[in-house]
């Protein structure tokens, strides 16, 4: 049975995803080229660099290592710019009352993301107090699809990846929780995340039941 839980934080927890899709079209616009949201799927739950090269791809652009990464530090300080003005009315409708829920009946819970700035946004919502681990992009070599951020979120938490549940709104995320065997709930839509076991809109009204579907 399920004892613990891995969230995601990136459009799971909070709603930076959003802030994520603007840097990184402010810097195609910048750049000459659209982004849509459609696009902008594929690079939820990759790593910073690898969601540049994808965007690179899109926009037919090849530039060399040096340009890379100042491109990756110029979208970086966009968004860190946006989180600094985060406070707790960003946390997702329902996530802290289901994180308190999960705490009251015993559950151990984990942050599971490749984001390199978790820290920070955890502490500007106030949400950082209720993980017992946090694993983040600071801790990881591999980005999601790759499952070692939840293995490792696993490992901290003393259990076995099968006594684990991941929350993820990226298809990249719910790739990696199936590589490791965990249970997957996606967050968001049916149709985008078809692969997770189940799909919630939302935390708003939804039980800690929930981790029963098994
Ligand atoms: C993930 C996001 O959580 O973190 C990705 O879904 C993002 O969109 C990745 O690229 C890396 O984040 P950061 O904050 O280190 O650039
Ligand atoms: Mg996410």
């Amino acid at each position: 049975s399920i004892k613990g839980c891995i969230f995601d934080l990136d459009g799971v927890i909070v709603d930076t995803a959003k802030y994520h899709y603007i840097a990184w079209k402010r810097l195609a616009n910048e750049l000459g080229f659209d982004f849509t949201e459609e696009d902008n799927e594929k690079l939820k739950g990759v790593s910073r660099i690898r969601s540049l090269e994808l965007l690179l791809e899109l926009g037919n652009k090849s530039v060399d290592d040096k340009t890379k990464l100042e491109l990756a530090d110029r979208k970086n300080n966009w968004y860190v710019e946006y989180i600094s003005k985060m406070d707790k009315s960003e946390i997702l409708p329902g996530v802290e009352n289901f994180l308190i829920k999960l705490k009251e009946n015993g559950f151990k819970i984990a942050l599971g993301s490749v984001s390199k700035n978790a820290l920070t946004i955890l502490k500007n919502v106030g949400l950082i107090d209720y993980f017992d681990v946090i694993v983040d992009g600071t801790k990881v070599i591999n980005a999601k699809p790759d499952p070692e951020v939840f293995l490792k979120g696993a490992e901290g938490l003393n259990l076995n990846p099968k006594e684990c549940c991941v929350f993820e709104d990226a298809i990249a995320g719910i790739q990696a929780a199936k590589k490791c065997n965990m249970k997957v709930i996606g967050v968001g839509s049916e149709e985008i995340l078809s692969d997770a076991d189940i799909v919630i809109c939302g935390f708003e009204n939804v039980d800690i039941d929930i981790l029963n579907f098994t």
